[in-house]
Parts: C-alpha cells; sequence; structure tokens
C-alpha cells in the first residue's frame, strides 16, 4: 500500500506531540478536530462504514471511518501504529463517551501479520511463547496493569521507607566473597580474579548501618539455583533494609506496617486496578500474626506431617501451613542452625534465633532477623557454618569501628507482587525473567 496515498496534505508537518491521549478525550471536545495516536486493536468493517479501536498508554478510542479512507484502511494490519486526524462526535457506543470521525489516517509503523502472539488476549499462548515475544505480550492491558501497578508499589515502597528515616543505597553487585554463604553463587572471572554475583546486600547494608543507622536498597540479586519452580528466579528484586538499634520485634512491626499500608492504599486508592486482579477486596489484614517455628511444628504434627525440632520447613509441610494461615503471617525463632551465620541466637536458648519469615499461605515473602553485633562470636558462627573469616575480613574489621547493634530484613518483590496481582507464577510479575532454562530475549 502506497503511505503517500494516506497522507492528507497538512498531516504531513503534523506534529506528533500534538496529539491528545485518548482517556483525555470527553464530551467537552465534541466538534473540535484532534489528532489522536495508537496501535490498532480492531477493526470491524460494515462495508459502508467502518470502526476501528485504537489503544494508546491511557487506554481506547473509536474511530469511524468511509469512503476512501476506509477502503484504504483495509490494507492495515492490526497492532500497526496509526496517526488519525478527525473530528470528536457522539457516539451510541455503550463503551466510549465519543468518538472520531475520521478525516484522514497515517500509518507510522506498520505491524507485521499475523504476529507471533495475540496482544490482545483473546487467543491465549503458552507463557513460553509469551515470554519469547514480552515487548508485545505487554500491550495486553491486563499485563500491562501488572508492570504498572509494580511502578507503583516500588514508589510506596520509597514513600514509606524515607518517612521513617530510611536512607536509600546502592551497594555493589560484583562482590568478591559469597554474602549468603551456600552454594547458590554464580561466579565469574573478573580481570584474572574469581567474582561472583552479589546474593543480597546482606553483609554492605549491616556495614552501613555504622554511620548512616538506617538504610534500605532496592535492586536485583542473584542466586544460582537450580530449581524449576513458579516461585524462583536466577534474577529476582529484593528490598532490603537494615536499622541499627531496633530488635527483630521492631523489624516485624516495619514489615507489618509497610505491607498493611500498601494493600490498603491500593485497594482504597486503585479499586479500578485492582478489580483486574481481585473480585473485591480479598486480602484483608489489620495485623499480621506471629507464630513461633515450635508452634508450627505442633500444627503440623496435627496434620500428620512429622517434623523433627531443626528440621527446615518442607515444600510439602509449608503447603499443609498455608492451609491454616492462609494469609500473611510470620514464621518467628527459627533453629539457629537453619538461619545464616549473621543470625543472632536467644541469649538463653541458643539454638533458637531472633529471626523471622513472612509468609503468604505457603509462599514465603520475606526473611530477616536481628544480627550478630560481636566480632569474636561472628567469626565463630563462620567457622561453624564451614565459611573461612579469612574470606570476610574486610567485613569483620568494621565491627570493631563501633558497629551497632542492628537487625533488619530482605523482602522477595517479585514475590510480593505475585500477591498484590493475585498471579501464580513469578513469571508473570518479571518483565524479562532468568531462570535456568532462559536467557533471552
Ligand atoms: O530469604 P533470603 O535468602 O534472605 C536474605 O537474602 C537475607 N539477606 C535477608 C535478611 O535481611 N535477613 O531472601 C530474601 C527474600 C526471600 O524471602 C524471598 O522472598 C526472596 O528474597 N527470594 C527469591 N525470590 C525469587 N527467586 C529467588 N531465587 C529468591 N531467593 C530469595
Ligand atoms: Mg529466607
Amino acid at each position: 500500500m502506497s503511505l503517500k496515498f494516506l497522507e492528507s496534505e497538512n498531516m504531513q508537518n503534523e506534529n506528533i506531540m500534538n496529539r491528545t491521549f485518548a482517556s483525555f478525550v470527553n464530551k467537552e471536545n465534541i466538534g473540535q478536530n484532534l489528532t489522536l495516536i495508537g496501535w490498532l486493536e480492531d477493526f470491524r468493517d460494515m462495508g459502508k462504514i467502518g470502526f476501528i479501536t485504537l489503544r494508546d498508554m491511557t487506554g481506547n478510542f473509536q474511530g469511524v471511518l468511509a469512503g476512501e479512507i476506509l477502503s484504504n484502511f483495509r490494507e492495515i494490519p492490526r497492532q500497526s501504529v496509526i496517526m488519525v486526524i478527525g473530528s470528536i462526535q457522539d457516539t451510541r457506543a455503550a463503551s466510549f463517551q465519543t468518538e472520531v470521525k475520521v478525516q484522514s489516517v497515517k500509518l507510522l509503523s506498520r505491524a507485521v501479520n499475523p504476529l507471533p502472539i495475540d496482544p490482545t488476549g483473546r487467543v491465549k499462548s503458552s507463557m513460553d511463547k509469551r515470554l519469547d515475544s514480552r515487548a508485545l505480550d505487554l500491550r495486553d492491558h491486563h499485563i500491562s496493569s501488572i508492570f504498572k501497578i509494580r511502578s507503583l508499589v516500588l514508589n510506596l515502597i520509597r514513600n514509606f521507607l524515607c518517612s521513617r528515616m530510611f536512607v536509600e543505597v546502592n551497594t555493589p553487585k560484583i562482590i568478591g566473597s559469597a554474602t549468603e554463604g551456600g552454594a547458590d553463587l554464580f561466579g565469574f572471572e573478573y580481570f584474572s580474579k574469581k567474582a561472583y554475583l552479589a546474593q543480597s546486600p546482606q553483609l554492605y547494608k549491616e556495614q552501613l548501618t555504622l554511620a548512616l543507622e538506617r538504610v534500605f536498597e532496592i535492586s536485583s540479586y542473584f542466586r544460582a539455583e537450580p530449581s524449576h519452580t513458579v516461585r524462583h528466579l536466577s534474577e529476582f528484586v529484593s528490598v532490603d533494609l537494615e536499622a541499627a538499634f531496633l530488635d527483630y520485634g521492631e523489624i516485624m512491626d516495619i514489615v507489618q506496617d509497610l505491607v498493611i499500608s500498601i494493600i490498603n492504599d491500593l485497594f482504597a486508592h486503585r479499586e479500578k486496578d485492582m478489580a483486574l486482579f481481585y473480585n473485591k477486596q480479598e486480602i484483608k489484614i489489620d495485623r499480621i500474626p506471629r507464630i513461633s517455628y515450635e508452634k508450627c511444628l505442633e500444627d503440623l504434627k496435627g496434620l500428620s506431617e512429622k517434623l523433627e525440632f531443626g528440621d527446615d520447613l518442607s515444600d510439602p509441610a509449608l503447603k499443609k501451613l498455608g492451609e491454616i494461615y492462609p494469609s500473611f503471617y510470620f514464621i518467628v525463632d527459627w533453629p539457629t542452625k537453619l538461619k545464616p551465620f549473621y543470625i543472632l541466637e536467644h541469649e538463653k536458648k541458643s539454638e533458637l534465633s531472633r529471626s523471622f519469615d513472612l509468609q503468604y499461605g505457603n509462599l514465603e515473602i520475606v526473611s530477616g532477623g536481628t544480627r550478630e553485633h560481636d566480632v569474636q562470636r561472628l567469626r565463630n558462627k563462620l567457622v561453624e557454618k564451614g565459611l573461612d573469616p579469612k574470606s570476610f575480613s574486610d567485613h569483620l574489621q568494621t565491627f570493631e569501628w563501633g558497629m551497632p547493634p542492628h537487625s533488619g530484613f530482605g523482602l522477595g518483590f517479585d514475590r510480593f507482587m505475585m500477591i498484590i496481582t493475585n498471579s501464580t507464577n513469578i513469571r508473570e510479575v518479571v518483565l524479562y525473567p532468568r531462570d535456568t532454562d532462559r536467557l533471552t530475549p
């Protein structure tokens, strides 16, 4: 099709920036000539007259075409980018307030036909096919809404933490030794030295409390976890926080206030978006119960899931706990041996640690606790956990510079977004997920 044919003379110099967004057009614009730009979502050809639905970042609008414009229009594939100029008029369409009587059309970018997936969501594609064409997948309103809400939640978290005197920091992601211990480290060669991708900002955020007192970081972290699950990725975003002079109980208060304020805020002020994910306000919380690890073992015994003290809560065990506690709950005071070297033990019961996880049903969202701040005990802890204190010497020396008692947490942001958007697979809420099988796009 000749593009020129579609261009009316007055359109040649049309400034795209003068366009009006779909959702800003209302009855007050009736009679005005406006320029609108969008993707051709739908074209209904009735013969003498045709209706188009164009979509821009704010919503959809309807255009009415007739005559020569309509005959030329038949050649434009759906999902192409189009600029239309026309006069705004009343409409009989139930889903629009007004429509555009199209006077000229300009094809700005032609889409191939067929596209690899149907971005209107009418024809469903598998998760793998969708992720292969992720940029296109996002044209689905439901899917793009997930990422708009994700952006909003990040802002809400920042505002909440800043209002509590936390300072946002950025720590390195290329590091020289394991932060969390364990085997799930990605290693690589770094100018003839061995380096790793950070599993968490744990050591840095602890060190920063000795000058800044309260810090938080929102960033991607990396775990070489060969898990094929709907809740693990090799690259995930975590909201990490660390505070001097607070104990794990006070940190749980912060987690509770943060989670409640965000969820209530979203349901109160973003009703329309949240209605895409939930029928009504299905998550209602005013406080988050704190249940000890030992109470969890008792609960599980009643459900014939027998675990000994010191056993980790397995997937089947968490599933059963999730049936008893389907919403948010803390599991507190985990066995010391199940928690990393930096977690403080209870003074009179060293087999228990001052630690917690925040769960949502069977899904772990947060891990946190009070940290060991005595350098000698920390050294011993490293050895007990099979780690070499020499590889932590930079970290350990900071504990001799007036390290305050401190506590903190790491919140799996992608998992939190699963709950907010009622998604069952973490890949739904991450733009370009990385797992054992996926490294592209
Ligand atoms: O429980 P984790 O390993 O705890 C830490 O990283 C500690 N440094 C936190 C602290 O301050 N004590 O990770 C924190 C959270 C988990 O609860 C989980 O929600 C999320 O990060 N997470 C993952 N999310 C997606 N994919 C993975 N592979 C994840 N690993 C952890
Ligand atoms: Mg954890």
